[in-house]
């Protein structure tokens, strides 16, 4: 038995904010915004959250599919923006949909928590474990954003975006690559919170040793850019390689490559090294900024409604973030994922 992705479905903030609205924030401007990254706008949660985005995608994906919530038996969540530690987003999406079958837990692996989330689900189809998965990615990467840091305040956005997973006798999904490198975790960094308890020296640095967070860190994201658009350059060209090997699909025979959307100019990047043709990279980064884990699950949903995927087209989905990870899914697309009700 094997796994095919049956529906799409994504959910993004209403409040929109433009680059306009950040240079009143920052010292920053449209113009260096668009250049360095190709970001024009992205949503920002003022009244949703993380599990009321999720829920709202994982919907549209069930509905899509047109099967009743007790048709799914496993919920996985990606994120590394939960409303809280417990109970989980997938607990939380299980509670608003009524999967009342479904094992549910979340999975934290960073930007490339969607790709992970498609490998877990697909080994647990095809173990026989579970025959029907919901996989989503969604974050409100807002809340842990610097918003006096204009060297990241700019790139991050809110949404989410899911796909409806079934055992199937042919492969929809073909093969699933990941990597991780916990010893350049240094370079994107959410601290979490300090170990706080009667007997703790509240100065001293606590969870996680020399990467932990201290007492005194507050849980926003900080950078080293350059050196994750060079990480990252490299990490999308691996998993494109070898899931691409993994799969027996040559390079040449994908139609679509859909990228975890953090920057224009890594995909440029990507592209000429690889010497693949720009158009076969999909990019939304401009409405949305990047999303972390929601970001190919909603450029997914985005390319499904607009038509853009076909039968039997092969997709390279490939993310790469925080951990650091990475990862690729390469996937053959049946046309029964395009249905939409109403
Ligand atoms: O999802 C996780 C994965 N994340 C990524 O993949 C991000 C990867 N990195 C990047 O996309 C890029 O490194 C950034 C977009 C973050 C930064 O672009 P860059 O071309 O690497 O710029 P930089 O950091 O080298 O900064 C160049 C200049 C600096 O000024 P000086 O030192 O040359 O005077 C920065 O202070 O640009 C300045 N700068 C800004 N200026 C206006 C940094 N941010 C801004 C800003 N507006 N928002």
């Amino acid at each position: 038995m094997f796994s095919t992705i049956i529906a799409t479905g994504s959910a993004v903030p209403q409040r929109e904010v433009t680059n306009a609205e950040l240079a009143q924030l920052v010292d920053t401007s449209d113009e260096w915004i668009v250049t360095r990254t190709g970001m024009s706008r992205r949503r920002i949660a003022v009244t949703e959250t993380t599990s009321s985005l999720a829920a709202a995608a994982a919907r549209r994906a069930l509905d899509g599919a047109g099967l009743s919530p007790d048709a799914v038996d496993l919920i996985v969540a990606a994120t590394v923006t939960p409303d809280n530690f417990t109970p989980t987003v997938s607990c939380q999406v299980q509670a608003t949909l009524g999967c009342a079958r479904a094992t549910c837990f979340d999975l934290w692996a960073g930007c490339s928590g969607f790709v992970y989330g498609v490998k877990v689900a697909d080994a647990m189809i095809r173990s026989g474990a579970v025959s029907r998965a919901i996989v989503v990615g969604a974050e409100t990467l807002s809340r842990v954003v610097d918003w006096t840091d204009r060297g990241t305040c700019v790139l991050f956005g809110d949404g989410a975006g899911a796909v409806l997973m079934e055992a199937s006798p042919a492969p929809g999904v073909m093969a699933c690559v990941t990597g991780s490198d916990g010893t350049r975790g240094g370079f994107l960094r959410i601290p979490g919170l300090p170990i706080r308890n009667p007997w703790a020296d509240a100065t001293s640095s606590t969870s996680g040793g020399a990467s932990g967070a201290s007492a005194a860190e507050p849980s926003v994201i900080s950078m080293d850019g350059q050196e994750v658009f060079r990480f990252a350059v490299g990490a999308i060209q691996w998993s494109i390689e070898e899931a691409s090997k993994l799969a027996g699909v040559p390079i040449g025979r994908i139609r679509r490559i859909v990228p975890h959307q953090a920057n224009n100019r890594i995909i440029d990047a990507v592209a000429s090294r690889m010497r693949l043709p720009r158009e076969v990279f999909y990019t939304n980064l401009q409405h949305y900024g990047n999303t972390s884990a929601a970001s190919i699950p909603i450029a997914l949903d985005e390319m499904n409604r607009q038509g853009l995927l076909h039968n039997g087209d092969h997709l390279a989905l490939v993310g790469f973030g925080g951990g650091l990870t990475w990862g690729g899914a390469m996937v053959r697309w049946t046309a029964s994922a395009t249905r939409f009700p109403g």
